[in-house]
């Protein structure tokens, strides 16, 4: 049997739909614009590809939107000011600093200096732990789509093995965090890890985060596993993920294909966090 091929565009769609009758709402009661501030540091195609998708879903959903950018050069302390004056600023309701930034500045330094209720990619120490202690806040936007995701397709996580495959902080930290705050038993693996197919092959939920194109293939899977490939690389003007679909399809339970799985998710998640940071910001309850 095949797998069944997650649609995370429909319900992004969906999640969207909601987000922009909310908005609306909110502006004829508070007479106010949500306001999200990009910040894009040097050229990066891939960064100015997301940034322009980040714009256009904000516009979409009536979120005003700015994007501030910088050269590559901008020092420390330049940024660290930048960031000062939009904490400041009452009209500015999220702030996002697109990932990654320059080698020469230190990220950890500058995501802290972002005010936290203001944290649209629950980045901060702040909101990684709230994250961690089970506290509600501000949730990282690509693995709070995946546990929509899950939801949506009525995916079972209690007592499920779930193995992501990554440690980043922007997705495999804080998503088997939520993996297992659902109750999940689960193990992160990443470039250091012995048998590393040995125990993806166990999950029944796998996530894969690896930034590498087809990295996971049918020796990683287990037969009617959840497959989450949250992986997206250019090679000859085409989109790939971490997992090898043509491979997995007839073994998998569940996938998610790229593009049109994680990507959309991770977006209407970030809509929904702006517009979490508005409310709080405005007393609104969520
Ligand atoms: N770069 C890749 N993914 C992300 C993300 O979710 N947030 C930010 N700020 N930068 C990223």
């Amino acid at each position: 049997m095949s797998a069944v091929i997650i649609d995370g565009k429909a319900l992004a769609a969906k999640i969207k739909d909601k987000v922009k009758e909310d908005v609306e709402a909110l502006v004829r009661k508070q007479r106010i614009i949500p306001h999200l501030a990009v910040i894009l540091i040097g050229s990066d195609p891939a960064s100015q590809t997301y940034v322009r998708g980040k714009e256009k879903a904000c516009e979409k959903v009536g979120i005003k939107s700015t994007v501030i950018k910088r050269e590559i050069d901008i020092t420390e302390a330049e940024i660290l000011d930048l960031i000062d004056e939009l904490n400041e600023d009452k009209t500015v309701h999220g702030i996002l600093l697109q990932l990654p930034i320059p080698k020469h500045l230190d990220a950890n330094k500058i995501i802290s200096r972002i005010d936290p209720t203001k944290d649209v990619d629950g980045f901060t120490p702040t909101n990684v732990a709230k994250l961690t202690s089970g506290y509600p806040g501000l949730v990282p936007c690509t693995p709070l789509g995946i546990m929509k995701i899950l939801d949506e397709y009525n995916i079972q996580i209690e007592g499920k093995r779930c193995v992501v495959i990554g440690r980043s902080q922007i997705v495999g930290k804080p998503m088997a965090l939520l993996l297992l705050k659902a109750n999940g038993t689960v193990t992160i693996c990443h470039s250091k890890t012995k048998e590393l197919e040995k125990v993806a092959k166990e999950a029944d939920i796998l996530v894969a985060a690896t930034g590498k194109p087809k990295m996971v293939d049918i020796n990683f899977v287990k037969k009617g596993a959840v497959l989450i490939d949250v992986g997206i690389s250019k090679v000859d003007d085409k989109l790939l993920g971490d997992i090898d679909f043509e491979s997995v399809k007839e073994v998998a339970g569940y996938i998610t294909p790229v593009p049109g799985g994680v990507g959309p998710m991770t977006i209407a998640c970030l809509l929904e966090n702006t517009v979490s940071c508005y409310k709080s910001i405005l007393g609104e309850k969520s």
